[in-house]
């Protein structure tokens, strides 16, 4: 069996054209985009931003106007290839927003010890094989007392996400209690987990939670 990551590098390769035309994808980006607003004081002057599994970059463009600096990564090239594109086409420099294409898992140095005030993860955490691991690696990109935020699939009842069985490694969706349990592993306090808003996801009815925790002093 392929690795979850070699099997969303190919999916995502493949959809990566066709992924910004998904209105469902523009609509959650924008109302966990307000919430994370809502939660975190941005300084467009200051405040640099980490977007892991960044795809084409809807969350990044919903908060790029509150960021001095973003920095995308993602598996998928192609995905990686489709937000850098963006930017370039609005004539944002390259400093200010770009992504690049790396295993964090692998590489770690892919972000040349830059730290960030916020890191963000919407809609991967269901992809990636350990989600766990990703916290503690986000974790430690972040600068102190800097927050990560991730949005993902509440768990659900009785029903799993068996559509995409190849890439979505997490089927049954995240309970609070493990991304308390993960958060606090990674050195995370503050926590606090809510449900946003719901979607549906390849016909299956689903809620969409928004978790957050501080790093610690
Ligand atoms: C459902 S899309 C979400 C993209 C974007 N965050 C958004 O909400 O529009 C999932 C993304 O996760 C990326 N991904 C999957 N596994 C990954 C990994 N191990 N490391 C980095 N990115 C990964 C995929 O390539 C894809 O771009």
């Amino acid at each position: 069996m392929a690795t979850a990551a070699a099997s969303n590098a190919d999916y995502f390769d493949r959809h990566a054209g066709l992924y910004d035309d998904r209105a469902s994808a523009q609509k959650l980006a924008r109302r966990i985009g307000d919430e994370i607003m809502d939660e975190y004081h941005f300084d467009d002057e200051t405040t640099t931003l980490l977007d892991f599994a960044c795809g084409t970059g809807l969350l990044s463009r919903v908060l790029a106007p509150e960021c001095k600096r973003i920095v995308g990564i993602d598996i998928s090239e192609e995905m990686v290839a489709q937000f850098n594109a963006r930017v370039h086409a609005q004539g944002i420099p390259e400093e200010e927003m770009h992504a690049i294409h790396a295993d964090l898992t692998t590489n770690t140095d892919a972000f040349h010890d830059e730290k960030f005030d916020v890191a963000v993860c919407l809609m991967g955490w269901h992809h990636i094989a350990s989600p766990e691991d990703m916290t503690r690696i986000l974790s430690s990109q972040l600068n102190t007392e800097g927050w990560l935020f991730v949005a993902d699939v509440k768990t659900l009842d009785g029903q799993t996400l068996e559509k995409h069985r190849d890439i979505v490694r997490h089927t049954e969706g995240f309970t609070e209690e493990r991304m308390r349990e993960m958060f606090e592993a990674a050195g995370l306090v503050n926590f606090s987990w809510w449900v946003v808003t719901k979607a549906k996801m390849d016909g299956v009815n689903v809620q969409i939670f928004l978790a957050k925790g501080q790093k610690e002093k």
